[in-house]
C-alpha cells in the first residue's frame, strides 16, 4: 500500500497535514521524529516523507532533530516551515532568526517554474507563521519561491528530491496549498492515490475476520459514532461472534436509547444487549451535586454495570474499543492525559476476562470514521451525531439529578434541537443543546403564579472544540424555542441563552 510518512516535529498542524494527504487518497502516518529510525523508514517502504512544522529554532539545543540519513534514503522529502529549516540545517545551509523579521498570516508568494509549483500562478497568497528563515540554501539547492520579506520561501534539490517551503500548504489560507501537496505526492513521489475508506473498510473487515476467526468479541456500545462504526465493522467481520453491551444510564437524549436499540438490535441484527440501568444510576447520583463527583459516580456505575454483564457472558477473546487515530497519535507523544482509550474503559481490563484488545478504528481520523459509518449504512443521525459527553445529560443538569429533571431537560433539549435543526445545514452551530439549571424563578401562567426551573440554551461554533464562540443565532429561532419550551415542558418557566465563549467558559456547564 502506498504510504506517506509525516515526521512529527511538534507543529500545531501535524494531524492536519496527514488529513490533507489522505484527502488526496494517499495513506499518511504521523510518527514522532524520534520514534522511527532511517532503517525502519526504508523498510516500511514509504513513498515520501513530510517534515512537519514545529515551535523550535533549529539551533536551539533542545530542538527536535532527525538523523541526516533520513534525507539520504532516496525517498522524496518535503519540509514544511520548521521542517524546511531543518532540512536546510541538516544539509549545511544557514537558518537565521530575527524577531523583527517574523511573518504571520496571509502573505503574497512569488514562485518560480518548478514541478512543486505546477499549476500555481507566479503570484498567490500563502499562510506564513515564522520568525526563523533560511538565509542561505545548502549546496545543491536553489530557491524556488520568495515573499516580500522572506528571500527563501521555498527551496529544492531536484537531484536528491529534497524540497522545503517556509509557508503552510496544509492550511486553507494558502490559496494553492492543495495543488502544491498534490504536486509533491503525484508529480514528485509518483504516487497513484488509490487509498480510500471504502477499500480500507473492506480490507480491515477481511483482516479482522481472519484474526478473530471463531473468537468472541465484546464491545461497549454507547451510540456515539466511534463505537457504532466499530460495532458495524466487527459485525461484518465476526457476525454473531460480536456481542454489544449498551448500558442505558437513562441520561441520553430524548428517545435516543430506543433509537440505538432499534438500529443495532433490529435493523442491523447485532447481538445486542441493552441493560436498563436507570435506577442504578439515579440511586448512585442521589444527593450528589458536585460536578466532578457526578462524573465519578456515573463512570464508576458504568463500569460496575458493564462488568456484571460481561461476567454473564463469561470469557471473551477480545475486548473491542473505539480508539481513533488522533488518540493513537496523542498517546505516541506520551501525553497520557489525553489518551481516550484510558477514559473509555477505565479500569475494565482488570476485572473482565479477555485475551486481547482490538481497536478497529485506530488508523482513522474522525471524518474518515464518519465516512466509513455512512458506507456501512449507519443512519445519518448517528453518523453526524453531535459530540455528546460520556456522562450524558448528567453534566447538563446542575445541582442534584432527579428523574423529573431528566425528563424536563430531555423535552426542552428535543425542542431546542428541533428548532435549530430547521436552519440550513451551513448555518447550524457545531454543537447545540439545552442545560437545566438549578435556578428556579417566579413566573405567571394564566392567572396563577409558577415557580419553575430555568433552562439555558447553548449553541457554539468551533473548529476543534478547544476554543468555541457562542453562535449568533437569529432572534426568531430563540423566540420560537423559548415559547415552545415554556409552553410545552411542564416545570420550566424561564429560558436564557448562554452567550459565553470558550475560554473563559467551557462548552458543557459541568
Ligand atoms: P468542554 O466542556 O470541555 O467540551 O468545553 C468540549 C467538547 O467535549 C465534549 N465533552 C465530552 N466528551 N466525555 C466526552 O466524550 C466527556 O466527559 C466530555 N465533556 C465534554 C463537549 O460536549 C464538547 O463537545
Amino acid at each position: 500500500m502506498e504510504k506517506i510518512l509525516v515526521l512529527d516535529f511538534g507543529g500545531q498542524y501535524d494531524q492536519l497535514i496527514a488529513r490533507r494527504v489522505r484527502e488526496q487518497n494517499v495513506y499518511a502516518e504521523v510518527v514522532p521524529y524520534d520514534r522511527i529510525t532511517p532503517e525502519e523508514i526504508r523498510k516500511t517502504g514509504y513513498g515520501g516523507i513530510i517534515f512537519t512544522g514545529g515551535p523550535n529554532s533549529v539551533y536551539d539545543p533542545a530542538s527536535p532533530h532527525c538523523s541526516e540519513q533520513v534525507l539520504e534514503l532516496g525517498i522524496p522529502v518535503f519540509g514544511i516551515c520548521y521542517g524546511h529549516q531543518l532540512a536546510a540545517y541538516l544539509k549545511k545551509g544557514t537558518v537565521t532568526g530575527a524577531e523583527d523579521f517574523s511573518e504571520y498570516g496571509k502573505t503574497q508568494l512569488y514562485v518560480a517554474e518548478h514541478p512543486l509549483f505546477f499549476g500555481v500562478p507566479e503570484k498567490s497568497v500563502c499562510w506564513m507563521s515564522h520568525t526563523d528563515y533560511v538565509s542561505e540554501v545548502p549546496g545543491g539547492f536553489h530557491v524556488t519561491a520568495y515573499t516580500d520579506k522572506c528571500p527563501c520561501a521555498a527551496m529544492c534539490d531536484d537531484t536528491h528530491r529534497i524540497y522545503g517551503v517556509q509557508f503552510h500548504p496544509e492550511v486553507t489560507h494558502t490559496q494553492y496549498g492543495t495543488q502544491i501537496l498534490r504536486n509533491f505526492l503525484f508529480g514528485i513521489c509518483g504516487l497513484k492515490g488509490d487509498w480510500d475508506v471504502g477499500n480500507w473498510a473492506e480490507q480491515t473487515i477481511g483482516c479482522l475476520a481472519e484474526e478473530l476467526k471463531g473468537q468472541s468479541v465484546l464491545l461497549a456500545l454507547s451510540g456515539g459514532v466511534d463505537s457504532s462504526v466499530a460495532a458495524l465493522l466487527l459485525h461484518r467481520a465476526v457476525g454473531d461472534g460480536l456481542t454489544c453491551v449498551f448500558v442505558d444510564h437513562g441520561l441520553l437524549r430524548k428517545n435516543e436509547a430506543d433509537f440505538v436499540e432499534e438500529t443495532f438490535g433490529k435493523t442491523f441484527g447485532l447481538n445486542f444487549i441493552r441493560v436498563d440501568a436507570k435506577e442504578r444510576f439515579l440511586s448512585a447520583l442521589r444527593g450528589v451535586t458536585d460536578p466532578e463527583a457526578k462524573r465519578r459516580a456515573i463512570g464508576e456505575t458504568f463500569i460496575r454495570v458493564f462488568e456484571e454483564e460481561a461476567r454473564k457472558i463469561g470469557h471473551v477473546h477480545a475486548l473491542a474499543q473505539g480508539t481513533i487515530y488522533p488518540d493513537v497519535i496523542e498517546s505516541g507523544k506520551g501525553d497520557s492525559a489525553v489518551i481516550k482509550s484510558h477514559h473509555n474503559v477505565g479500569g475494565l481490563p482488570d476485572v473482565i476476562s479477555f485475551d486481547r484488545i482490538v481497536e478497529p478504528l485506530r488508523d482513522l481520523f474522525k471524518d474518515e470514521v464518519r465516512r466509513t459509518g455512512a458506507l456501512l449504512g449507519l443512519p445519518h443521525e448517528l453518523v453526524w451525531r453531535q459530540p455528546f459527553p460520556g456522562p450524558g445529560l448528567g453534566v447538563r443538569i446542575t445541582g442534584e439529578i432527579t428523574e423529573e429533571k431528566i425528563r424536563m431537560l430531555q423535552d426542552a433539549d428535543a425542542i431546542w434541537r428541533e428548532e435549530v435543526g430547521k436552519l440550513d445545514e451551513e448555518k447550524r452551530p457545531d454543537q447545540y443543546f439545552a442545560v437545566l439549571t438549578d435556578t428556579r424563578s417566579v413566573g405567571v401562567m394564566g392567572d396563577a403564579r409558577t415557580y419553575g426551573y430555568t433552562v439555558a440554551l447553548r449553541a457554539v461554533s468551533t473548529d476543534d472544540f478547544m476554543t468555541a464562540e457562542w453562535t449568533r443565532l437569529p432572534y426568531e429561532v430563540l423566540e420560537r424555542a423559548s415559547g415552545r419550551i415554556t409552553n410545552e415542558v411542564k416545570g420550566i418557566s424561564r429560558v436564557v441563552y448562554d452567550i459565553s465563549s470558550k475560554p473563559p467558559a467551557t462548552v458543557e456547564w459541568e
